[in-house]
């Protein structure tokens, strides 16, 4: 873990793997004009070779190299929201390689809000010259788990399988990127994020509808299973919460239990995690807390159920999918 720019450049251009800090959560990225360290990026994580990754620009000054045919409303949203956790698909230029794209004529672009992030990404295409230069980068962690929110976690996830990791503390949202179909005519929220559809509102003029269809491949954050501890998860209503885990002490089993509107029970034998009664430190907290949960000594982690309010919606989403995913080997 080291904050050497320099030597994360020179990997990049070898076409080898860096991890790197952003303001959702960390990137394993590769050079993402060149196929082969793309694949890497595969092999490294045992992720299926067709989900197609981000590619992380210095600016929206970048966004011509890369993407075609690029709708008004997608500039307004860039101006707007970059640097931010926010991705737009876009049609893509045809030199874009398929290992990034997943096949497809589209390509995802971001510029993430994280210091760290664009420092890198800035000498990277300084390095890079005349060329069109980019950082495709998934979460740094094993394909269906928790993404990774501190350099610490990419370790623990990705170890030797990374030759370095670049430093930039805790990441502050804590939860993906939102993304945003700006391909097909009017943009459609494809995964929901910190941006909300509210806020992109203020943009488009209405507030877009969300299109998470479970299953598709083409974001693997729709995959129904998802940002996964090995422990088995349960969500559980906060009226029902201690009736339930009452039960479960009387079965001898002992819970990690994750709360944001009740106070720990002094007498349980449960671990508990108390976080933030917001949607924003709530996301910050989350993935840090299933992990803490994963490493303690328990058979299950019960979660208490969240709000069904729309600003909860992106972190409900993630922790849905964890449910889905969780003990699942
Ligand atoms: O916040 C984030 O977005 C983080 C940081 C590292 O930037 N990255 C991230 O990457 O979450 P990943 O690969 O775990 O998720 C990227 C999502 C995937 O669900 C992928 O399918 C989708 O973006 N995606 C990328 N290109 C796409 C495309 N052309 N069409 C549809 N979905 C695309
Ligand atoms: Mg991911």
């Amino acid at each position: 873990m080291t904050q050497d720019f320099a030597r994360a450049v020179e990997l990049l251009q070898a076409g080898e793997l860096v991890a790197f800090p952003t303001e959702t959560v960390y990137g394993l990225g590769a050079d993402a004009s060149n196929p082969e360290a793309v694949a890497k990026i595969f092999a490294a994580k045992g992720r299926p070779a067709d989900h197609p990754l981000i590619v992380h620009l210095s600016g929206h000054d970048a966004v011509d190299r890369w993407a075609e045919h690029v709708p008004e409303v997608a500039w307004e949203l860039m101006e707007t929201f970059w640097p931010g956790p926010l991705t737009l698909i876009l049609k893509k230029q045809a030199w874009v390689p398929d290992a990034v794209t997943g096949g497809q004529d589209t390509v995802g672009l971001r510029v993430p809000g994280h210091p760290v992030a664009l420092e890198l990404l800035r000498r990277f295409a300084a390095a890079n010259g005349n060329r069109p230069s980019g950082i495709a980068a998934p979460s740094a962690n094993r394909f269906g788990r928790i993404s990774p929110t501190t350099a610490a976690h990419v370790q623990e996830e990705l170890g030797e399988r990374v030759p370095l990791i670049l430093d930039g503390g805790a990441c502050a949202v804590g939860i993906e990127s939102t993304i945003v179909d700006c391909s097909r005519g009017e943009p459609v929220v494809l995964r929901p994020g910190h941006i909300a559809p509210e806020h992109l509102a203020a943009v488009l003029g209405h507030c877009p509808s969300i299109e998470t269809a479970s299953g598709a491949p083409r974001v693997s954050g729709s995959l129904a299973a998802h940002y996964a501890p090995q422990t088995p998860m349960r969500l559980v209503a906060g009226e029902r919460l201690l009736d339930f885990l009452c039960a479960q002490r009387h079965k001898g089993d002992r819970c990690g239990v994750i709360v944001h509107s009740q106070p720990p029970q002094a007498g349980m034998p449960h671990e508990w995690l108390m976080l933030p009664a917001n949607p924003t430190g709530y996301a910050h907290d989350l993935y840090a807390a299933l992990r803490t949960m994963d490493h303690a000594d328990v058979s299950l982690i019960a979660v208490e159920a969240l709000p069904e309010t729309p600003e909860w919606n992106a972190v409900a989403d993630r922790l849905r999918r964890a449910v889905a995913g969780a003990g699942k080997d």
